[in-house]
């Protein structure tokens, strides 16, 4: 928490669809509580500013409460300085025709930038989320130029992942998704991630059941719900001609509440961290991992139990950060 009496948080690529929702839930109080005030900086590329200074308009007419501050700049220093917490969400997307390593390399030169301005100017206990793709090696590369700044205080977005698998579940138990719990999903941000639903329950009004007891369709599980998850990102895009924003949104929102304000006992969310080698994966890669937070530090669930579906999936995830994490270290090299 800030030690004024307001958080200080920073939202990179302000002016996009994310941003134009995300600023609201912030503001509301969805985010750090309703009883915390909140001095927002809102940061985008120079060209973006004037669409920022009608956001800025909007929220000042929403007479929103908490709102302590509205900052709107394209300077990382203005931006960067003092923040508690940053979200970065502005990028490059991918274009036609791109190759991954070029979204990489585009990336790279970015995500350089803001872990120097972070390092150099956000408190040292400021927390980053990054939700730009590919935000797992995004959010490593701002943490690899950011020294002065703990690495567990990095993560990526994978709490959409998270979302969308809960969403699927209780579609299909036909129940409400506030009764499903303990979802993980395993690893990068892309095709590769892993929805695991053996540890998860729901509450029923008979009691706690598992999810495999409740759905009785072991082949779905393993099957169209996990490719549903992986693909969600793009059937949005290809539906909306928009990547999604909203919910987008909500699950940076869920993120940084609970990073925040701490975890229920016993419930586990799942975020893009920096890997210690827990459940095998090579240390220093952003992996999404099962955790649980308190007084705003997480902890990466241990002991649960990986049969072999689950190692081959894991294994998979972690082979394409690690090849992330090569590239980007060669693209850094050569920078
Ligand atoms: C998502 O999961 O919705 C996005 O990461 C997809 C994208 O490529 O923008």
């Amino acid at each position: 928490m800030s030690s004024n009496d307001f958080i200080s948080i920073v939202v990179t690529g302000a002016a996009g669809q994310i941003g134009y929702s995300l600023v609201f839930n912030i503001i509301r109080g969805d985010m750090f509580g309703t009883e915390q005030k909140v001095r927002v900086v809102l940061m985008d590329i120079e060209p973006m500013l004037e669409g920022l200074k009608g956001l800025k308009m909007e929220i000042e007419d929403s007479c929103y409460p908490l709102v302590q501050e509205i900052v709107i700049t394209s300077d990382p220093k203005t931006a960067f300085t003092n923040v508690d917490y940053a979200v970065l969400v502005g990028g490059m997307p991918r274009k036609e025709g791109m190759q991954r390593v070029d979204l990489l390399r585009a990336n790279a030169a970015i995500f350089k930038v803001q872990g120097k301005a972070l390092n150099d100017y956000a408190k040292k206990t400021v927390k980053v989320l990054v939700v730009a793709n590919p935000a797992n090696t995004n959010a490593l590369i701002a943490l690899l130029n950011a020294p002065n700044i703990p690495p567990e205080n990095f993560s990526c977005l994978t709490r959409l992942d998270h979302n969308r698998a809960k969403a699927q579940i209780a579609m299909k138990a036909n129940v409400n998704v506030k009764d499903v719990h303990n979802i993980i999903v395993w690893g990068n941000h892309s095709l590769t991630i892993y929805p695991d639903t053996r540890c998860g329950y729901i509450n029923l009004p008979t009691g706690k059941a598992t999810i495999a007891n409740v759905i009785k369709n072991e082949a779905w599980l393993q099957g169209d719900f996990v490719s549903t998850v992986q693909v969600r990102g793009a059937a949005v895009i290809s539906a909306r001609k928009l990547s999604s924003a909203a919910s987008a949104a909500k699950a940076i929102t869920d993120h940084m509440h609970d990073w925040a304000l701490g975890t229920p006992e016993g419930e586990y969310v799942s975020m893009g961290v920096h890997s210690d080698g827990s459940y095998g994966v090579p240390v220093g890669v952003i992996f999404s991992y099962p955790v649980t937070i308190k007084n705003g530090v997480y902890s990466i669930v241990q002991g649960l139990p990986i049969d072999q579906y689950t190692r081959e999936k894991i294994d998979l995830t972690t082979k394409e950060l690690v090849e992330e994490k090569e590239s980007a270290t060669k693209i850094l090299a050569e920078m």
